[in-house]
């Protein structure tokens, strides 16, 4: 078995984690990630204090286990932040901080609320940041992620993020969706792996069905970096673009940016009706180039045991049948 240093940090089994993603965070996709041994996660920046409390409660009535709660930074709503902290989460991940915003007063509260911290980045430059403010564990997110990414290839990135915070420990976070992946990112340097496209395909994720097929038939080339997502819906996110589907809505603005500004609200409407839909030519679906190692829906807790068992015998027997005697 497969322990590294947030297996203690975090008492979890499994260097694995599950991304918090707020628009497709569901209680039974966390529980199932934490109670098969993982690190389960749930996107809090979307939800009044009222549902983050409903939602900690549906999750803690299915595992008893750790999990964390995701809040971005730049869009944080001080009532619903509160309301998490009360909560006393295992785990605060963070992302997404404008340049302007003081870490430390997050990172602070939430240590004093008995929680471990960690901070997601795409560039060096932001996860000495958060190291410096006291993150606990850093996620260093390469830009073949799903949603919103940095520049950066994860290649690159991972060892960079290693030097540069060492000791604190590093997750991976870009492109990871198998046993390969988490090995890779073991010898990289990192401490394990956090996962957003690969359980966006579960069986517990809260996807329409046909954006969970649209994953297994993708091959990985059909995804697009732009603000498209985040010009229809009114973001201006720090320092990001969205990988996403490129499908009818994302072409039909390519290149016509202004033009979606001027129709924004109803290019908006559209694209929410669409979601709810399941249309997906026409509704938004953020996912990585990992999609194309995607093959199937499965229980979330068996991905993560999945993962677990082909990264073990990767490092067991594949790798080490290569050293000469
Ligand atoms: C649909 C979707 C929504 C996401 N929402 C969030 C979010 O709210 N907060 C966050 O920290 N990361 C979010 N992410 C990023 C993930 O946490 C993670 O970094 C990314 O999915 C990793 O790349 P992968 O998709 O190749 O596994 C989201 C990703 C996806 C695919």
């Amino acid at each position: 078995m497969i322990r590294t240093t947030v297996c203690d940090l975090f008492d979890i089994e499994h260097p694995i984690a599950l991304g918090g993603m707020g628009s497709a965070s569901s209680p039974a996709l966390t529980a199932a990630v934490s109670r098969a041994g993982g690190l389960g996660a749930m996107g809090c920046h979307y939800l009044t204090p009222e549902q983050i409390r409903e939602r900690t409660a549906a999750t803690r009535k299915e595992t008893n286990k750790p999990f964390g709660l995701n809040f971005l930074l730049f869009d944080t709503r001080e009532d619903s932040f509160a309301a998490a902290l009360d909560l006393r989460p295992a785990v605060m991940q963070f992302a997404w901080a404008r340049a302007d915003q003081d870490l430390k007063s997050y990172f602070d509260r939430a240590h004093e609320a008995g929680c471990k911290i960690t901070y997601m980045a795409g560039a060096v430059p932001e996860t000495v940041r958060a190291a410096k403010a006291g993150a606990d564990v850093i996620i260093a997110q390469g830009s073949e992620g799903g949603g919103h990414v940095g520049w950066m290839g994860s290649l690159p990135l991972i060892p960079m993020v290693v030097d540069a915070v060492g000791p604190i420990p590093v997750l991976a976070a870009g492109g990871f969706a198998d046993g390969r992946g988490l090995a890779a990112a073991l010898a990289l340097g990192a401490q394990g792996i956090l996962l957003g496209t690969r359980f966006l395909a579960s069986v517990e994720s809260p996807l329409h069905q046909n954006f969970k097929r649209a994953i297994v038939d993708s091959d990985g080339h059909d995804t697009q970096l732009s603000e498209i997502p985040d010009i229809a819906a009114g973001l201006v996110w720090p320092g990001a673009m969205t990988r996403s589907r490129r499908n009818k809505f994302v072409e039909r603005w390519s290149g016509r940016e202004w033009a979606l500004r001027q129709n924004r609200a109803e290019a908006n409407a559209r694209l929410r009706a669409a979601r709810e839909a399941g249309d997906i030519d026409e509704g938004p679906l953020s996912m990585g180039q990992d999609a194309g190692l995607i093959r199937d829906i499965p229980p979330a807790a068996e991905l993560v045991r999945r993962i677990a068992r082909e990264a073990e015998d990767i490092l067991a027997r594949k790798l080490p049948s290569l050293l000469a005697s």
